[in-house]
Protein backbone atom coordinates (compact mmCIF):
# COMPACT_ATOMS: atom_id res chain seq x y z
CA UNK A 1 0.00 0.00 0.00
CA UNK A 2 2.02 3.21 -1.19
CA UNK A 3 -0.20 5.51 0.26
CA UNK A 4 0.41 5.34 4.30
CA UNK A 5 -1.07 8.68 5.08
CA UNK A 6 -3.57 10.77 3.36
CA UNK A 7 -3.34 14.92 4.19
CA UNK A 8 -7.18 16.39 4.73
CA UNK A 9 -6.76 17.71 1.15
CA UNK A 10 -6.24 14.65 -0.71
CA UNK A 11 -9.37 13.20 1.74
CA UNK A 12 -11.62 15.94 0.55
CA UNK A 13 -9.99 15.36 -3.04
CA UNK A 14 -11.64 12.02 -2.97
CA UNK A 15 -14.75 12.30 -1.59
CA UNK A 16 -15.27 15.25 -4.13
CA UNK A 17 -14.50 13.04 -6.74
CA UNK A 18 -17.00 10.24 -5.83
CA UNK A 19 -19.46 13.17 -5.05
CA UNK A 20 -18.91 14.56 -8.61
CA UNK A 21 -18.03 11.30 -11.00
CA UNK A 22 -19.92 8.55 -8.63
CA UNK A 23 -16.30 6.99 -7.92
CA UNK A 24 -12.30 7.58 -7.06
CA UNK A 25 -9.52 5.73 -8.15
CA UNK A 26 -6.35 5.19 -6.33
CA UNK A 27 -3.85 3.75 -9.14
CA UNK A 28 -0.98 1.24 -8.27
CA UNK A 29 -2.44 0.67 -4.85
CA UNK A 30 -0.90 -2.97 -4.91
CA UNK A 31 2.76 -2.96 -6.17
CA UNK A 32 3.62 -5.41 -8.81
CA UNK A 33 4.92 -8.12 -6.25
CA UNK A 34 1.73 -8.48 -4.51
CA UNK A 35 -0.36 -8.07 -7.44
CA UNK A 36 1.55 -11.55 -8.46
CA UNK A 37 1.22 -13.08 -5.35
CA UNK A 38 -3.14 -12.02 -5.20
CA UNK A 39 -2.91 -13.09 -8.57
CA UNK A 40 -1.41 -16.47 -7.49
CA UNK A 41 -3.65 -16.85 -4.45
CA UNK A 42 -7.01 -16.47 -7.20
CA UNK A 43 -5.41 -19.05 -9.64
CA UNK A 44 -5.28 -21.61 -6.68
CA UNK A 45 -8.72 -20.70 -5.15
CA UNK A 46 -10.32 -20.83 -8.35
CA UNK A 47 -8.52 -24.53 -9.28
CA UNK A 48 -9.50 -25.63 -5.98
CA UNK A 49 -13.05 -24.91 -6.33
CA UNK A 50 -13.78 -26.60 -9.97
CA UNK A 51 -13.07 -23.59 -12.23
CA UNK A 52 -16.15 -21.77 -11.25
CA UNK A 53 -17.31 -19.06 -8.86
CA UNK A 54 -16.14 -18.65 -5.73
CA UNK A 55 -15.66 -15.80 -3.10
CA UNK A 56 -13.71 -16.04 -0.09
CA UNK A 57 -15.09 -13.76 2.83
CA UNK A 58 -13.24 -12.10 5.59
CA UNK A 59 -9.84 -12.11 6.72
CA UNK A 60 -9.27 -15.53 7.99
CA UNK A 61 -9.66 -16.85 4.49
CA UNK A 62 -6.97 -14.53 3.18
CA UNK A 63 -4.31 -14.71 6.08
CA UNK A 64 -1.07 -14.33 4.63
CA UNK A 65 -1.64 -12.62 1.89
CA UNK A 66 -1.53 -8.75 1.00
CA UNK A 67 -5.36 -8.98 1.71
CA UNK A 68 -5.46 -9.76 4.50
CA UNK A 69 -2.85 -7.32 5.99
CA UNK A 70 -4.87 -4.46 4.33
CA UNK A 71 -8.14 -5.56 5.70
CA UNK A 72 -6.14 -4.77 9.30
CA UNK A 73 -4.28 -2.35 8.46
CA UNK A 74 -5.04 0.64 10.63
CA UNK A 75 -3.80 3.31 8.06
CA UNK A 76 -6.32 1.66 5.43
CA UNK A 77 -9.22 1.54 8.27
CA UNK A 78 -7.97 5.45 9.14
CA UNK A 79 -8.74 6.23 5.96
CA UNK A 80 -11.89 4.64 4.75
CA UNK A 81 -13.11 6.00 8.53
CA UNK A 82 -11.76 9.94 7.22
CA UNK A 83 -13.53 9.50 4.05
CA UNK A 84 -16.95 8.52 5.70
CA UNK A 85 -16.38 11.14 8.26
CA UNK A 86 -15.90 13.86 6.00
CA UNK A 87 -19.18 13.01 4.26
CA UNK A 88 -21.15 12.31 6.56
CA UNK A 89 -20.17 14.22 8.94
CA UNK A 90 -19.71 11.79 11.97
CA UNK A 91 -17.36 9.55 13.21
CA UNK A 92 -18.04 5.82 12.33
CA UNK A 93 -16.91 3.43 15.28
CA UNK A 94 -16.53 0.57 12.92
CA UNK A 95 -13.07 -0.55 14.65
CA UNK A 96 -12.91 -2.84 11.00
CA UNK A 97 -13.24 -3.08 7.74
CA UNK A 98 -15.21 -6.06 5.97
CA UNK A 99 -13.66 -7.47 2.98
CA UNK A 100 -14.71 -10.49 0.25
CA UNK A 101 -12.76 -11.82 -2.74
CA UNK A 102 -15.13 -12.53 -5.52
CA UNK A 103 -13.72 -14.79 -8.34
CA UNK A 104 -16.24 -14.59 -11.41
CA UNK A 105 -15.36 -17.24 -13.53
CA UNK A 106 -17.62 -20.56 -15.40
CA UNK A 107 -21.13 -20.40 -15.15
CA UNK A 108 -21.85 -19.61 -11.64
CA UNK A 109 -19.53 -16.29 -12.65
CA UNK A 110 -22.11 -15.68 -15.04
CA UNK A 111 -25.28 -16.28 -12.61
CA UNK A 112 -23.43 -13.88 -10.26
CA UNK A 113 -23.25 -11.13 -12.65
CA UNK A 114 -25.68 -8.09 -13.26
CA UNK A 115 -27.57 -8.28 -10.04
CA UNK A 116 -27.91 -4.89 -8.97
CA UNK A 117 -27.76 -3.40 -5.58
CA UNK A 118 -26.95 -0.97 -2.93
CA UNK A 119 -24.79 -1.86 -0.70
CA UNK A 120 -25.40 -1.86 4.11
CA UNK A 121 -22.03 0.22 3.88
CA UNK A 122 -21.28 3.93 3.42
CA UNK A 123 -18.31 3.41 1.38
CA UNK A 124 -16.90 0.43 -0.96
CA UNK A 125 -14.01 0.33 -2.60
CA UNK A 126 -13.02 -2.33 -4.98
CA UNK A 127 -9.14 -3.88 -5.58
CA UNK A 128 -9.37 -5.76 -9.21
CA UNK A 129 -6.46 -8.63 -9.06
CA UNK A 130 -7.91 -10.34 -12.43
CA UNK A 131 -9.62 -8.93 -15.18
CA UNK A 132 -9.95 -9.76 -18.51
CA UNK A 133 -8.93 -7.65 -21.20
CA UNK A 134 -10.97 -8.56 -24.46
CA UNK A 135 -14.70 -9.70 -24.76
CA UNK A 136 -16.84 -9.35 -21.70
CA UNK A 137 -14.71 -7.80 -19.08
CA UNK A 138 -16.58 -7.91 -16.54
CA UNK A 139 -16.97 -3.97 -16.01
CA UNK A 140 -17.84 -2.12 -12.68
CA UNK A 141 -21.47 -0.65 -13.51
CA UNK A 142 -23.28 1.80 -11.55
CA UNK A 143 -26.23 4.29 -11.06
CA UNK A 144 -24.21 6.70 -8.53
CA UNK A 145 -25.97 8.06 -5.58
CA UNK A 146 -29.32 7.34 -6.45
CA UNK A 147 -30.28 7.13 -3.17
CA UNK A 148 -29.21 9.06 0.39
CA UNK A 149 -28.35 7.72 3.58
CA UNK A 150 -31.70 6.48 4.98
CA UNK A 151 -31.98 7.48 8.62
CA UNK A 152 -34.44 4.25 9.45
CA UNK A 153 -33.09 0.38 8.64
CA UNK A 154 -36.86 0.23 7.24
CA UNK A 155 -36.41 2.85 4.82
CA UNK A 156 -33.35 1.17 3.51
CA UNK A 157 -35.01 -1.88 3.08
CA UNK A 158 -38.17 -0.33 1.21
CA UNK A 159 -35.17 1.04 -1.30
CA UNK A 160 -33.54 -2.65 -1.18
CA UNK A 161 -36.75 -4.42 -2.00
CA UNK A 162 -37.88 -1.80 -4.74
CA UNK A 163 -34.60 -3.63 -6.63
CA UNK A 164 -34.51 -7.24 -5.54
CA UNK A 165 -37.22 -8.68 -7.44
CA UNK A 166 -37.22 -10.33 -10.84
CA UNK A 167 -39.10 -7.41 -12.46
CA UNK A 168 -36.95 -4.56 -11.59
CA UNK A 169 -33.41 -6.63 -12.39
CA UNK A 170 -34.82 -7.90 -15.23
CA UNK A 171 -35.70 -3.90 -16.57
CA UNK A 172 -32.46 -3.13 -15.34
CA UNK A 173 -30.93 -5.67 -17.71
CA UNK A 174 -32.81 -4.91 -20.99
CA UNK A 175 -31.75 -1.44 -20.28
CA UNK A 176 -28.06 -1.63 -20.18
CA UNK A 177 -28.26 -4.19 -22.89
CA UNK A 178 -29.87 -1.74 -25.22
CA UNK A 179 -27.82 1.54 -24.26
CA UNK A 180 -25.30 1.61 -21.02
CA UNK A 181 -25.18 5.16 -21.76
CA UNK A 182 -27.33 6.31 -18.59
CA UNK A 183 -24.92 4.13 -16.13
CA UNK A 184 -21.54 5.00 -15.28
CA UNK A 185 -19.77 2.20 -16.75
CA UNK A 186 -15.89 1.54 -15.56
CA UNK A 187 -13.08 -0.99 -17.01
CA UNK A 188 -10.64 -1.23 -13.73
CA UNK A 189 -7.26 -1.92 -13.85
CA UNK A 190 -5.83 -4.65 -11.93
CA UNK A 191 -3.40 -3.12 -8.77
CA UNK A 192 -5.70 0.03 -8.80
CA UNK A 193 -8.05 1.24 -6.03
CA UNK A 194 -11.45 2.14 -6.78
CA UNK A 195 -13.95 3.95 -4.03
CA UNK A 196 -17.83 5.09 -4.62
CA UNK A 197 -20.50 5.06 -2.20
CA UNK A 198 -21.90 1.73 -2.28
CA UNK A 199 -24.75 2.32 -0.04
CA UNK A 200 -25.79 5.29 -2.14
CA UNK A 201 -25.14 4.03 -5.59
CA UNK A 202 -27.24 0.74 -7.52
CA UNK A 203 -24.48 -0.98 -8.56
CA UNK A 204 -23.28 -4.18 -10.14
CA UNK A 205 -20.53 -6.08 -12.86
CA UNK A 206 -21.78 -6.84 -16.39
CA UNK A 207 -20.68 -10.69 -17.19
CA UNK A 208 -17.20 -12.14 -17.87
CA UNK A 209 -17.07 -14.93 -20.51
CA UNK A 210 -17.24 -18.66 -19.11
CA UNK A 211 -13.49 -19.03 -19.57
CA UNK A 212 -12.37 -16.27 -18.30
CA UNK A 213 -11.88 -14.99 -15.14
CA UNK A 214 -11.99 -11.36 -13.05
CA UNK A 215 -11.14 -11.54 -9.28
CA UNK A 216 -11.80 -8.29 -7.42
CA UNK A 217 -11.21 -7.98 -3.48
CA UNK A 218 -13.64 -5.96 -1.91
CA UNK A 219 -13.64 -3.84 0.93
CA UNK A 220 -16.63 -2.10 2.87
CA UNK A 221 -16.64 0.04 5.68
CA UNK A 222 -19.50 1.86 8.00
CA UNK A 223 -22.43 -0.41 8.43
CA UNK A 224 -25.02 2.19 8.34
CA UNK A 225 -27.53 0.33 10.13
CA UNK A 226 -25.10 -1.95 12.20
CA UNK A 227 -26.92 -1.24 15.01
CA UNK A 228 -30.14 -0.74 14.21
CA UNK A 229 -32.65 -3.92 16.28
CA UNK A 230 -34.83 -4.37 13.32
CA UNK A 231 -32.08 -5.25 11.21
CA UNK A 232 -30.36 -7.57 13.62
CA UNK A 233 -33.72 -9.25 13.91
CA UNK A 234 -33.95 -9.60 10.54
CA UNK A 235 -30.41 -10.87 10.18
CA UNK A 236 -31.15 -13.41 12.29
CA UNK A 237 -34.21 -14.68 9.76
CA UNK A 238 -32.30 -14.17 6.74
CA UNK A 239 -32.44 -17.27 5.82
CA UNK A 240 -35.92 -17.15 5.78
CA UNK A 241 -35.71 -13.93 3.58
CA UNK A 242 -33.87 -15.39 1.12
CA UNK A 243 -35.66 -17.88 0.66
CA UNK A 244 -37.94 -14.94 -0.58
CA UNK A 245 -35.54 -13.59 -3.32
CA UNK A 246 -34.55 -10.93 -0.51
CA UNK A 247 -31.13 -10.53 0.21
CA UNK A 248 -29.51 -8.32 3.25
CA UNK A 249 -27.02 -7.60 1.35
CA UNK A 250 -25.29 -9.03 -1.87
CA UNK A 251 -21.68 -8.43 -2.26
CA UNK A 252 -21.59 -8.36 -5.76
CA UNK A 253 -19.02 -5.73 -7.18
FE1 LIG B 1 -22.03 -4.10 -3.78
Amino acid sequence: MPYTTFTQAQVQDLIQAIDSRGYAVLPNWASPSQLQSLQALVARTVADCGNDYVALSGQQAVQGTPLHEWGTSPDFIDLCRRIVEGVTGERSSDTGITQTLRCLTGSGGRRESLIFHYDSFVLTTILPVCMPTSGERGDLLMVPNRRPIRRSYFANLLDKVRVDNRWVQRRLRSKVTKDDSPFTRIAMQPGYLYLFWGYRSLHTNMPVAEDALRATAVFHYHNVHGSSSLASRLRRSLGAWKDQGLQEDAPQM
